[in-house]
């Protein structure tokens, strides 16, 4: 039991004071009275508990572990938000807040919504729920002619909340899920051993190669989304959670499978830097439940009200702008080429060379001497600005011509080059990837015919710039590394004609139809596959 005494201020030490609980139930009475919070005592323990702490007044609040993805709303912005609310007719009977925290959206809504008649909170780390309990006792104290609702608080895990509970007592009433549920992805939580996951575990299903590469990431606020939405769309009230840009993405990309029936959907993008001190792009979703199902959302500046873009479903296409994709969805299409990812070694302090008079010099400094025959010029994403590139900074070794090839034979014949991957051999070893599980030392990923063909398109799957660069040979070809995606060519004429395609402005204007400029990747191979270039593209309207 952690009671955060420090957030009892001397108003609600003196009013226990004066108060004088003799038990625990006539303390719930009286506290009922005064806040209208069902069992402020879970029980009579909480009870004793209490009274000691506010004896000792120690600190008691502890920090929050990262697998709760703690980021509270501040008050200002709770309150904006209600207020954003209730501009639009918002004023629901019934709040629902599922990780209400220290409960700053639970308060401002008090202060807001008028109407409001009953208000279910649950917070998994207790600290809040207390620091939420003595808040509400102290702005009844300060406002004891306020409303006041039925408040139920709730110490558990919105995973294991038996969620029927509330929807037996809506009865139709007017309703609002708000909030803003943890910002932690599962991988975060895997590294964390943590068990703070939703019940059904993959819960979109990714398996494989796509668990590994990222692709069955999701955000624990995704999930808890998803639920609320499950549980409440068929209702009558509005949905509004902060979130971030990239689980509004595919609630609304999901919307096309889970047609939930809401509609009126918003993302109102907010400056997260500011308000939480968070390097993420985040927004106020906001949709109206019990509608007929809509598959986009319209993006509006929080703070200034300014609509931006629609982004969203277009027939079978997924945009993000709606608009500027219908201008140009002509060009949707199937690419007739491959997009290849670059090369991957998780090694780059031994695989990622510079070359010096007489030889290489590896990311630890070394300087030493390696046979040319596996030596590749290898460019990166930066390395990506220009139109052309020939030339490379960098240079790796290619220890195979194709995934799972063995290494050692070929490097018997080559002294030099394995006695330096031989000294080194613990760096290959410690490699976390499980990809490297049992193929053969010194393995690399992304390597095929495909990387040594002489000319390449590639561009740049870091940075949120669409425009391509032609790579050409200089002695030998130049690899990509893994950040990096690229269509090999066997003639200059084929790679600068792709090439002129891709750049042609209307082309880029269609690309940034549907990338996602605020995801963590705004380029991926899907991404690039629906670009339909060449003669033989497959073009789709
Ligand atoms: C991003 S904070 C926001 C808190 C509050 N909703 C607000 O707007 O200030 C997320 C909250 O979710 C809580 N949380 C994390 N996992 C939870 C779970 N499984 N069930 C309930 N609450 C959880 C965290 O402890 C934290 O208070």
């Amino acid at each position: 039991m952690t009671f955060p005494t420090t957030h009892t201020t001397p108003k609600i030490f003196s009013f226990f004071k004066k108060e004088k609980f003799l038990s625990f139930k006539t303390a719930n009475a009286g506290l009922n009275e005064k806040t209208g919070i069902v069992n402020f005592f879970e029980s009579e323990e909480d009870f004793v508990q209490l009274q000691n702490s506010l004896k000792i007044n120690q600190n008691m609040v502890a920090e929050s572990p990262a697998e709760y993805g703690d980021y509270q709303t501040n008050k200002q912005l709770a309150k904006a938000v209600c207020e954003n609310l209730k501009k639009k007719n918002i004023n629901p009977k019934i709040l629902i807040e599922p990780t209400c925290g220290k409960g700053n959206f639970i308060l401002s809504a008090i202060e807001t919504f008028e109407n409001l008649e009953q208000i279910f909170g649950i917070e998994i780390q207790e600290k809040y729920v207390w620091q939420l309990k003595f808040s509400l006792l102290e702005y009844f104290l300060e406002n004891p002619e306020a409303n006041k609702p039925e408040i139920h608080l709730y110490h558990c895990s919105v995973f294991d909340f038996d969620f029927e509970h509330i929807t037996s007592q809506i009865g139709g009433r007017e309703m609002l899920v708000l909030g803003n549920p943890p910002w932690v992805t599962n991988a975060t939580l895997s590294t964390l051993n943590s068990k703070n996951l939703p019940t059904k575990r993959n819960f979109k299903n990714a398996k494989g190669i796509d668990a590994i590469t990222g692709k069955g990431n999701f955000d624990i606020g995704e999930s808890i989304s998803l639920k609320m939405l499950d549980l409440f769309s068929k209702e009558n009230g509005h949905f509004a959670f902060l979130i971030k840009n990239s689980v509004i993405k595919n609630i609304i990309y999901e919307q096309k499978r889970n047609n939930y029936p809401i509609a009126n959907i918003e993302k109102q993008t907010i400056n997260a830097q500011k308000e939480f001190n968070a390097a993420v792009d985040a927004s106020l979703f906001v949709c109206k439940f019990n509608s007929t199902p809509e598959f986009t959302a319209k993006e509006i500046d929080f703070y200034t009200a300014t609509p931006r873009v629609t982004l969203g479903w277009v027939n079978n296409k997924f945009a993000s702008d709606t608009e500027k994709y219908k201008k140009y969805q002509h060009l949707d299409g199937v690419c007739p080429y491959e997009w290849r990812q670059g090369i991957k070694h998780d090694c780059a302090k031994i695989m990622e060379l510079e070359r010096i008079d007489g030889g290489f010099r590896n990311g630890l400094g070394e300087e030493f001497e390696l046979e040319e025959d596996l030596v590749y010029g290898i460019l990166k994403s930066s390395d990506l600005k220009q139109e052309m590139v020939d030339t490379p900074r960098k240079y790796t070794i290619v220890t195979q011509k194709r995934i799972g090839q063995e290494t050692l034979p070929i490097l018997e014949k080559l002294p030099k080059t394995n006695a330096y991957l031989q000294q080194h051999k613990e760096y290959f070893l410690q490699r976390k990837s499980s990809i490297y599980n049992g193929k053969p030392l010194y393995s690399i990923f992304g390597v095929g015919d495909y990387s040594f063909k002489p000319y390449k398109v590639a561009i740049s799957g870091l940075y949120k710039q669409t425009r391509f660069t032609l790579v050409k040979p200089n002695g030998t070809v130049l690899l990509l590394d893994d950040t990096c995606y690229f269509i090999g060519f066997d003639t200059l004429e084929e790679a600068e004609s792709i090439q002129a395609e891709l750049n042609k402005p209307e082309m880029q204007e269609f690309i940034n139809s549907f990338m996602f400029t605020d995801a963590k990747r705004a380029i991926t191979k899907d991404l690039l596959m629906r670009v339909g270039i060449g003669k033989n593209a497959l073009v789709l309207f």
